[in-house]
């Protein structure tokens, strides 16, 4: 995507020297800064405090984290204890064990001195695919938009929870990308943000990114998602996932679930885009199966934000002593669920649907 007439992934190996290069989504959206991740435990450190999220891009960091691990040590236990490390750093998106065991499984068989090199080259094919699905997500999601506009005057509105855009893949994104290529195709689309407590993923990043991109959108209060779909003024819902069962269940960030009810409530199509790593094709109850992250009690007890005089400021919003829970993702069962977008197309929420989009798993079905 292009900031300031540049165009970034967001994350890169550095130009000219060894690190890797992220843009660090804990300072936007008030200051656009890159960071260089030097080590396994940099890009360990980078994952587990939200400098880099968003399913697919923690996933391509995992892979070069593990590139800069066997730069230090390329021997077997080397190799395991840094897959180890870099996995225990976030439990629910499904992309960051995908990312290492493909990784690992193409290094195991090699000698250690082949092995960094090996591993830098797989981390930049990890990345250089999720370029390409999120591209195509976004030519097959278009369509879903460019059908609701005929049907309608004005724009489509889209509502999107949290942030599947660009900064949370290595470009394009997910649930973002059907509505970027849409919106560059001249179909007039606008998009209701949620702002997505306790992180502020959407008010943050989303509208960052919609900024940026020249996309109309509006801001809006978690809560007000189901009133707005009553009164008509939503399109369709269009969210990411972090892992997405292959029965069609959805888990994507807290409040996705409590958005699908309300949409199922007022008849407004709800799809989930994703690419094939988000698929964990060995659960079929996502409620059950799926691990569900619990971050900092901080992350709801304090607000970080700018003041009207520029500084950043970090404030506490919730009354002292009161226990917090901070559960990060929920489930959505397929039920709830429109279709799933992949590279591959659209297809209803069930084992079917996702078997007809990816028959080779057929087998292993
Ligand atoms: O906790 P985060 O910010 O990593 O959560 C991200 C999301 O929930 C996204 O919706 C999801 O990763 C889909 S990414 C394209």
């Amino acid at each position: 995507m292009n900031i300031a007439g540049r165009h970034y992934r967001t994350i890169f190996p550095e130009p000219g020297g060894h690190g890797i290069c992220v843009i660090d989504q804990t300072r936007l959206p008030f200051a656009f800064e890159i960071r260089t991740l030097r080590s396994a435990e940099d890009a360990a450190v980078a994952i587990r405090t939200m400098i880099v999220r968003g399913a697919p891009l923690i996933g391509a960091t995992a892979a070069y984290g593990l590139a800069l691990a066997l730069r230090e040590d390329a021997s077997d236990r080397g190799l395991e204890e840094a897959v180890r490390r870099l996995a225990a750093t976030r439990p629910t998106a499904i992309n960051l064990r995908w990312a290492l065991d493909r990784a690992a499984a193409l290094l195991r068989p090699l000698s250690p001195g082949a092995r960094a090199e090996a591993a830098l080259a797989e981390a930049g094919r990890i990345a250089d695919e999720d370029v390409a699905s999120c591209r195509a997500i976004g030519v097959h999601g278009a369509r879903l938009i460019a059908e609701a506009g005929a049907r309608k005057a004005g724009p489509v509105n889209v509502l999107t929870h949290c942030n599947a855009g660009w900064l949370a893949t290595v470009d394009w994104g997910t649930a973002l990308a059907p509505v970027y290529a849409a919106h560059d195709a001249g179909v007039p689309v606008h998009v209701f943000v949620d702002e997505t407590r306790p992180r502020n993923q959407g008010a943050a990043l989303t509208a960052f990114e919609l900024n940026a991109h020249g996309v109309p959108h509006t801001v809006i209060a978690d809560n007000a998602g189901g009133h707005l779909m009553q009164h008509g003024q939503v399109d369709l819902c269009l969210v990411g996932s972090d892992r997405t069962t292959a029965t069609g269940d959805v888990c994507n960030k807290i409040g996705t679930y409590l958005k699908a009810l309300a949409a199922r409530d007022c008849g407004v199509p709800f799809y989930a885009a994703l690419p094939f790593s988000t698929i964990d094709w060995t659960l079929a109850d996502g409620i059950a199966g799926i691990p569900i992250e619990e971050r900092d009690a901080r992350e709801v007890t304090h607000l970080t934000g700018r003041t009207d005089e520029g500084a950043l400021a970090t404030i506490a919003v919730v009354s002292p002593g009161s226990p917090v829970a901070n559960p990060a993702f929920d489930v959505t069962p397929a039920r709830l669920v429109t279709g799933i977008i992949t590279e591959r197309g659209v297809a209803p929420a069930t084992p079917e649907g996702l078997l007809g989009l990816y028959p080779e798993r057929r087998a292993a079905a």
